[in-house]
């Protein structure tokens, strides 16, 4: 019996890197069409996936136009450092409205709000009576989410708490989320992961979706992975070993993990 063959785009990705290495140690120069085929496959697949998914509303789309149109790099002094490819976006947005769905939510928790687009895209999947509770530390950027919440028949499901989250959390505890979105700083992801189980602030059949958690391929691929990498692969190991919850690492954009708690 051989190796099973590659039948997925990434994998396939690998083979074709794979066979590009071997011909170049080979001493065979002509890899042209090889390269093409993995950069295609690479190039592609976030606009395909972009193309197969459901557009987003006019008011995420406007938005994430905000978001790219301010100068970001002007922070008052002690401001947090924020940048506009902070914001989640189409698909992440698009697979958050699925999960408000199918989880059939009403209470949802943001812990890292920035502009404000997972947290309306969150909203807007909500019944009348939803809510949604996004966590923001910079009092600038929430102001900014603030007026594109107004400007949308949904934002007033959202009440922003601006302050540290953990603090936030903490006058939280023992009110039970269906949905929490968890997209703060990722130095803090462990502390966030014990208050959400500590303190209660999961329902029973609650999902906790976590964003960034393949974090630029740091936590496997990185020989000298950044302070961000090292903590998200703390949080991934913290996860697979804590055994309150099961969890499954999708490979949506930056990576998007979700959690469940076990009976
Ligand atoms: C990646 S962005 C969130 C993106 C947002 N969820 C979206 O989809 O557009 C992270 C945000 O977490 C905020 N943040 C960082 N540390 C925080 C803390 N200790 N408490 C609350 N928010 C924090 C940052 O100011 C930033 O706005």
């Amino acid at each position: 019996m051989g190796q099973p063959r590659p039948v997925t785009p990434v994998g396939i990705l690998t083979e074709t890197l794979l066979r590009v290495r071997d011909r170049l140690d080979a001493g065979e120069t002509d890899v042209r069409a090889e390269l093409d085929r993995a950069y295609a496959l690479a190039a592609g697949l976030d606009p395909y996936v972009a193309r197969c998914t459901s557009p987003e509303s006019p008011a995420l789309a406007q938005l994430a136009a905000r978001t790219a149109a301010h100068d970001w790099s002007v922070r008052p002094d002690g401001g947090v450092f924020l940048e506009q490819e902070m914001l989640s976006g189409h698909v992440e947005g698009q697979a958050l409205q699925l999960l408000v769905h199918a989880t059939r939510a009403r209470q949802v928790l943001e812990i890292g709000m920035f502009t404000g687009y997972s947290a309306l895209a969150m909203a807007e999947a909500l019944p009348a009576d939803g809510r949604v509770v996004a966590c923001e530390l910079d009092a600038e950027v929430a102001a900014f989410a603030q007026e594109c919440f107004d400007a949308s028949p949904d934002g007033s499901k959202i009440e922003v708490r601006v302050g540290p989250a953990l603090a936030t959390l903490a006058s939280l505890a023992g009110t039970p989320f269906d949905l929490i979105f968890l997209d703060a700083d990722k130095a803090g992801y462990v502390d966030y992961l014990a208050a959400i189980l500590d303190t209660g602030l999961l329902a029973p059949h609650g999902v906790l979706c976590v964003d960034n958690t393949l974090l630029q391929g740091e936590p496997y691929a990185s020989p000298e992975p950044t302070v961000n990498g090292r903590a998200v692969a703390a949080f991934n190991q913290a996860l697979a070993d804590d055994p309150r919850v099961a969890q499954v690492l999708l490979p949506v954009r930056d990576g998007l993990t979700l959690v469940r708690l076990l009976p």
